[in-house]
């Protein structure tokens, strides 16, 4: 059987990081909707009310239990407010890698809400979890996320050839990764 990550909730400063529920479906949507999140993520177009129930009660939710990742709410520690999402996916179990993504809503960017979410998430999955790699997969054009990426401590790698897809078509990935030795 698939191994899974345990239903998780963390503590990052002022974010806290849980899993999606059907109160954030309202502000999931939007956020989903905005421009920038639609220019670099493959979301559905237009991202509608369904879509965002969906994530946030059900796909969010599956996808940790079949093994493939988990995935987070990021939200204000105080007040529980939206602020966007981190993620793993392409979990592989037997090679301990897994692929970090994340979007921060356009009412909380600015902040480096993503590379505090990032650095939290790395340290979980490999001190916690014990895994030997973090990778981050960013468009050569996705300045912001590339940025974050280092922000976070992550180490870039290379490029990955139309290794990549948005809405625009291929698209050349950067690769990152954070690794055990990263933390030390
Ligand atoms: C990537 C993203 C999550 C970052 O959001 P955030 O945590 O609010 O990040 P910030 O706005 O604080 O910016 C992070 C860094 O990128 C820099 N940055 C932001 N926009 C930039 C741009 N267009 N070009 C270059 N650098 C940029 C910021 O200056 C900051 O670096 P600094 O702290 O050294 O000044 C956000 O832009 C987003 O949601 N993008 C759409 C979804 C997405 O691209 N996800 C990643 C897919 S791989």
């Amino acid at each position: 059987m698939t191994p899974t990550f345990p239903e998780t909730r963390l503590l990052a400063g002022d974010l806290l990081l849980r899993p999606f529920s059907a109160i954030d479906i309202e502000e999931n949507q939007i956020a989903c909707a905005d421009p920038l999140i639609q220019q670099w993520l493959p979301l559905p177009q237009p991202y509608t009310r369904q879509d965002s129930a969906d994530w946030c009660t059900k796909i969010s939710h599956s996808l940790r239990e079949t093994g493939d990742g988990i995935h987070f709410a990021i939200v204000d520690a105080n007040t529980d407010r939206l602020l966007g999402t981190v993620g793993l996916k392409k979990t592989d179990w037997r090679g301990l890698v897994s692929e970090i993504g994340y979007a921060v809503a356009p009412w909380a960017r600015g902040r480096g809400i993503a590379a505090e979410a990032t650095r939290t998430i790395g340290h979980w999955l490999l001190v916690d979890h014990r895994f030997q790699r973090m990778e981050l997969k960013a468009a050569t054009g996705n300045l912001s996320s590339q940025r974050t990426a280092l922000k976070a401590g992550l180490q870039r790698e290379g490029i990955m050839r139309n290794a990549g897809f948005i809405h625009a078509g291929r698209v050349d990935l950067v690769l990152f990764s954070l690794t055990p030795d990263d933390l030390k």
